[in-house]
């Protein structure tokens, strides 16, 4: 089978690839990615030699560069994890989320639908369902909980889901869409949450929370999701979506203790800044749907997925040094310097 990965420069599609690469000797993997500030060559450095993988630099939503990688290569899947994906950075500036997440996602579809794909897999967020209220924790995500998206991100994560359910509708394209709770792992970029903390912790740098810090997310490990969106896409119902998540709530508070206690750091670390603007409150995902008909179960705990976090940002610190020496420091100072 030859898969069209798209974002696989980034984190999530980067552990999708090495999840495919491992489980599935035979299959060929071509990897395509703009390399935007949050794509990075050297996460691929260990396949970029393998015969199996190929990586194409070509930005999703330009539509000639990505017909002609199409008919060059005649892949039998496309998973589209190629995104702008920071909520805070969609706030400064949504013009490009809206370029890629939803102009991006029609040309990969109408490439698909061009060559004969036979799946076009679209990696979705739980962000599209808006937030819950904290005080009705009975109350969780799913399928049919209506769309209703609070940032420029979610909205136009949104926006695709609706693009891809119209091409399934009104084109017959073989789709599915998964949407994840927030992940965490290896390879994350340090502007999300978890890496954001473990780096400021580990430089004894102040630990900027947003609010009160009692905001709730839904966490997973990210091959937990790399093994549902893989039985997804072989085992799933075409046209249908698919909830992913583990019964991981946790505030961004106990989030931030549990890396401080981890690397034994003191909780003075800890800046309360000023909140997000529009910031959901808890997202918490019902996974009954994906469970039921695939059998898909997480199989990393939270605790133990956190403490792989924290050893692979300790043993990798040149990976993500790299990234907070660069171009990061502007932004680092633009989004924290005056809150
Ligand atoms: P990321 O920001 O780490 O990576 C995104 C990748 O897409 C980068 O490599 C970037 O270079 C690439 N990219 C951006 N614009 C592009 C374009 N126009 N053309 C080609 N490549 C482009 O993101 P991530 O956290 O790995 O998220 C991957 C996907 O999963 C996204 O679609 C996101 O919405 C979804 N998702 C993420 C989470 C999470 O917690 N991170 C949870 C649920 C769903
Ligand atoms: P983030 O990792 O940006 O993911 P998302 O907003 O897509 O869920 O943020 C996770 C939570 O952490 C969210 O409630 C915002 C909060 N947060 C902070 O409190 N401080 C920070 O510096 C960042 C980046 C996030």
């Amino acid at each position: 089978m030859k898969w069209l990965v798209t974002g696989g420069a980034g984190f999530i599609g980067s552990n999708f690839v090495f999840y495919l690469m491992d489980q599935y000797p035979e299959d060929q993997i071509v990897c395509v990615d703009s390399l935007t500030y949050a794509g990075n060559l050297e996460t691929l450095e260990s396949v970029m030699e393998d015969p199996r993988f190929s990586f194409a630099k070509v930005d999703i939503a330009d539509r000639k560069a990505i017909y002609a990688l199409f008919e060059q290569e005649k892949p039998d899947v496309v998973v589209n994890f190629a995104a702008e994906t920071h909520v805070d950075r969609s706030v400064m500036d949504p013009g490009v989320f809206l370029r890629t997440n939803v102009l991006g996602t029609g040309v990969l579809m109408d490439a698909s639908r061009q060559y004969g794909v036979k799946r076009y897999h679209q990696v979705s967020t739980d962000e599209v369902y808006g937030d819950l209220p904290l005080d009705r924790p009975d109350l969780f995500f799913t399928e049919e909980t209506p769309i209703h998206t609070s940032s420029p991100y979610s909205a136009s994560k949104a926006s695709a889901d609706l693009l891809v359910q119209a091409y399934h509708r009104t084109f017959g394209l073989p789709v599915s869409i998964s949407r994840c709770s927030n992940n965490y792992g290896p390879y994350q970029f340090p502007e999300k949450l978890i890496p954001l903390m473990i780096a400021n912790a580990l430089n004894d740098k102040p630990l900027p929370v947003y609010g009160t810090g009692e905001n709730v997310r839904d966490w997973l490990y990210v091959t937990d999701h790399c093994a549902a969106i893989d039985l997804i896409v072989r085992k799933g119902k075409e046209g249908s979506v698919y909830n992913i998540g583990g019964h991981n709530e946790r505030t961004n508070l106990e989030v931030v203790k549990t890396i401080l206690h981890t690397l034994d750091k003191p909780e003075s670390l800890i800046h309360f800044v000023t909140d997000r603007p529009g910031h959901d409150r808890r997202y918490a995902i019902d996974p009954a749907k994906i469970h039921r008909e695939l059998g898909w179960l997480p199989t990393t705990a939270f605790d133990e997925g956190m403490k792989k976090t924290i050893r692979w940002y300790l043993d990798n610190r040149a990976w993500w040094e790299h990234i907070i020496s660069g171009d990061y420091q502007n932004y680092y100072s633009k989004m924290y310097g005056n809150r």
